[in-house]
C-alpha cells in the first residue's frame, strides 16, 4: 500500500491526487482520501479501484489545508469501498491510513475493543479505534494515545493520521513499513516512498523502526518509543519528477524494456573505471574473500536473477553460491555453511519477506550486501553493504530493466571477486556488457517482429510453456512469470528436460512452447525435447544464441559469450509478454491482484 500526506498547503487536495498516482505502484486495488479545512469542515472520500476512480468520485468541493492518503493492496478484507482507507473511529474524530500488517489485531478487537462496533474487515481499523479509545475513554491526549497504541499493536505499519480536534498536526510512526517525511517551506509531507512528493521537495527525512513524529505546518518532531526528541538532518533526493513520467509511451513497461542498453551501460560506467579496475568497497570484496559460501535471498524476479546468478559466481569466481527464495528461507533455514554471506537482490529494498531474512541473518553476525535500485530503502539501510541498479524508477508493476540491471551487477561483483582472488578467467566484462548492450538494443528495434509472433503464439492461448537447461532453464522461469502476470496467460517455465517426465501430458494440438537455446552443451538436447513437444502437436517457438541457431529458429539472439547471454535472452520474452498483453486487452502496467513492492509478508 501507498501513503501520503501534506499540511499547510492550499491545493492539498491535489498534491494528495497526483502523490497517489505516483504510489500506485504499490497496490491499486481501492484508494481513499481526508481532507480537513481547519475551520470545521472535513471530506472522506473513499472508492474501489484505481486513483483514477477516486479522483473522479473527489467533488470540488474537497478542499483543505491538510489531509491523508491512501492506495491499497489488499490483505485483510476484500478490496471496497469500507475496507478502502482512510478508517475513521466510532467517534468519527480520528482518521487513520496504513500501511503494513497488525498481526494482534483479532486480540486487540476482542479484548480491550470488545465494546467497539467496527464497520470494515480491516486489521487497520483496530488502531484507529484503539487511539480512539485510549483518547476518548482512558482520557489520554492524542499524543500520548499514539504513542502507546504503538506500544500496544504488534506487527508491521506506517501510519499517519489526523484528528479532527486538532487539525494542524499529522501524527506519524512505522515499523518495518516504509515511511518518509518531505520538509517544504511552510509545509511538511509525509510519503511511503519520496516519489510520491518530488514535485514537491527534495529534502526527506527518514524515518526508523519505532519512531513517532508529529509534522505541522512548519515543524517536524521526531521523537523514539519513548517520547524524547530525536535530532535528524534531511537528505536530499535524487530522482527527478521527469524521470517517473512516461515520456511518449504508452505503457511504462516498454519504456522501461527500451531503458536496459543505457542501464547496463551506466553500470558499467559506475562499478569500471577507464582503466578496467573494478570501483567497489574493499571490505566488501574482502568479505566476499573470505565466504566459503555466498546466500542469494529474494523474491519473485529478483529470485529469478538470483538464479542466473549462481552459474556466473561460480563460473568467473569460484564461489559456492545457493539461491533462496526470501518466504521460505526465514522459517526454514538449512544448515548454513561455515562463514556465510548474504545477498539480497530486492529492485524496491523493501520486500518484507526479504527483509524479515536479514533481520535474522543480521542477528546471527552474518555480513550481508543489498543490491537494490532504491537508496536509501530498508533493505539498503540494514545490510552492511549496498550496491545500486542505476536502472531509474521502475514503474511497471512486471520488473524489466531491474532484472538485467541486477544481473549485470552480479556479473561485474563475479569477476571483481575473481579478480581479487587471482583467478585467471579471460572474461573480459567490460567489453562483454557493451556488447550485450549493443544486442540488447537489436532485439528492441524488432518491436514489430515481436509483436507478430506475440500474436501468433500468445494472443488467443489460455496456456504455455517456456523451456530450457541450466542457465537458460532460469530464464525460462523469468520469462514465463513476465508472460503470466500481465497477460494472465497460464505460463510455466520448466526444465526441458524434465517435460517428459510429467509435464509433457499437458501438451495440447497448437499449445505454444518456447524454448531458449543458448547453451552448448544442452543445446543438442533442448532441441531433441522441441521434437518431443512438435511430435505431441505443440506449437514451438526458438530463442537461440547465433552460435547455435539453426534454420526456422525465430528468434536468434546476437553472439555473446555464455555469461553474458542471460542479460540478453530475457528481453525477447518481455517484449512478446508485453505485446501479448495489448493484443488481449490488459493493462499491461498494473495487472490485476498485483504490487510491485510487497511491504507484508
Ligand atoms: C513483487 C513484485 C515483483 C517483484 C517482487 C520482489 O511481488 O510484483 O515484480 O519481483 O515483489 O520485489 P523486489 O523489490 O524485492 O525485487
Amino acid at each position: 500500500c501507498g501513503i501520503v500526506g501534506v499540511i499547510g498547503k492550499k491545493d492539498t487536495t491535489q498534491v494528495l491526487l497526483k502523490g497517489l498516482e505516483k504510489l500506485e505502484y504499490r497496490g491499486y486495488d481501492s484508494a481513499g482520501i481526508y481532507v480537513n479545512n481547519q475551520d470545521g469542515q472535513d471530506y472522506l472520500v473513499k472508492e474501489k479501484g484505481k486513483i483514477s476512480d477516486l479522483e473522479k468520485a473527489v467533488g470540488p468541493e474537497v478542499q483543505g489545508l491538510v489531509g491523508i492518503g491512501h492506495t491499497r493492496w489488499a490483505t485483510h478484507g476484500e478490496p471496497s469501498d469500507t475496507n478502502a482507507h482512510p478508517h475513521v473511529s466510532q467517534s468519527g474524530r480520528f482518521y487513520l491510513v496504513h500501511n503494513g500488517v497488525i498481526t494482534n489485531y483479532q486480540e486487540l478487537k476482542t479484548t480491550y475493543l470488545k465494546d467497539v462496533h467496527f464497520v470494515s474487515a480491516t486489521d487497520t481499523e483496530v488502531a484507529v479505534q484503539l487511539i480512539a479509545k485510549l483518547v476518548e475513554v482512558d482520557g489520554l491526549t492524542t499524543e500520548k494515545a499514539f504513542q502507546k497504541a504503538l506500544k500496544m499493536i504488534e506487527g508491521s505499519f506506517a501510519f499517519l493520521m489526523v484528528d479532527r480536534n486538532e487539525p494542524d498536526k499529522l501524527f506519524v510512526a512505522k515499523n518495518k513499513s516504509p515511511l518518509l517525511v518531505g520538509v517544504g517551506d511552510g509545509f511538511n509531507v509525509v510519503c511511503s516512498d519520496a516519489m510520491a512528493m518530488v514535485s514537491q521537495t527534495k529534502q526527506f527525512i527518514e524515518l526508523h523502526d519505532g519512531e513517532m513524529v508529529i509534522v505541522t505546518k512548519d515543524h517536524v518532531q521526531l521523537m523514539n518509543a519513548d517520547g524524547e526528541t530525536i535530532e535528524r538532518q534531511p537528505y536530499q533526493a535524487t530522482i527527478d519528477d521527469s524521470d517517473i513520467s512516461k515520456g511518449t509511451y504508452q505503457y511504462y513497461m516498454l519504456k522501461e524494456i527500451d531503458e536496459q542498453p543505457a542501464v547496463l551501460r551506466r553500470l558499467t560506467q559506475a562499478y569500471i573505471n577507464d582503466d578496467g579496475e573494478f570501483n567497489f568497497d574493499s571490505k566488501l570484496i574482502e568479505g566476499l574473500k573470505a565466504a566459503d559460501r555466498l546466500y542469494i535471498v529474494a523474491a519473485g524476479t529478483s529470485y529469478h536473477a538470483g538464479l542466473v546468478g549462481k552459474p556466473i559466481f561460480e563460473k568467473l569466481a569460484k564461489k559456492p553460491v545457493e539461491v533462496e527464495l526470501a518466504s521460505e528461507f526465514g522459517y526454514n533455514m538449512p544448515l548454513l555453511s561455515e562463514k556465510p554471506f548474504f545477498i539480497y537482490l530486492s529492485q524496491s529494498g523493501e520486500t518484507a519477506d526479504s527483509r524479515q531474512v536479514l533481520v535474522k541473518t543480521n542477528a546471527l553476525g552474518y555480513p550481508s550486501l543489498t543490491i537494490t535500485n532504491a537508496p536509501g530503502s530498508t533493505l539498503s539501510r540494514e545490510a552492511d553493504f549496498t550496491l545500486l541498479l542505476h536502472a531509474g524508477p521502475e514503474i511497471a508493476v512486471a520488473s524489466t530493466k531491474a532484472y538485467t540491471a541486477q544481473i549485470t551487477v552480479e556479473v561485474i561483483l563475479a569477476q571483481a571477486l575473481a579478480a581479487a582472488e587471482g583467478l585467471e578467467n579471460n572474461f573480459d566484462v567490460k567489453h562483454e556488457l557493451g556488447l550485450a548492450a549493443n544486442a540488447i538494443q537489436t532485439i528492441v528495434d524488432s518491436k514489430d517482429k515481436m509483436a507478430d509472433l506475440a500474436k501468433t503464439y500468445f494472443a488467443k492461448t489460455r496456456n504455455a510453456f517456456y523451456i530450457g537447461r541450466g542457465v537458460d532453464y532460469c530464464t525460462s522461469l523469468e520469462a514465463a512469470l513476465k508472460l503470466k502476470e500481465v497477460s494472465y496467460i497460464q505460463a510455466e517455465g520448466f526444465a526441458a528436460g524434465e517435460l517428459k517426465h510429467g509435464t509433457i501430458s499437458l501438451i495440447e494440438d497448437g499449445t505454444p512452447v518456447a524454448a531458449i537455446i543458448t547453451d552448448p552443451a544442452t543445446a543438442s538436447h533442448t532441441r531433441g525435447n522441441i521434437q518431443e513437444v512438435e511430435a505431441r502437436g505443440a506449437k514451438t517457438l526458438r530463442i537461440a544464441s547465433e552460435a547455435l541457431a539453426q534454420d526456422g529458429d525465430q528468434i536468434v539472439l546476437p553472439k555473446l559469450s555464455t555469461v553474458v547471454i542471460p542479460i540478453v535472452s530475457i528481453v525477447p520474452a518481455q517484449l512478446l509478454a508485453y505485446y501479448a498483453t495489448l493484443q488481449r486487452g490488459y493493462n499491461v502496467d498494473q495487472p490485476r491482484n498485483l504490487a510491485k513492492s510487497v511491504t507484508v509478508e
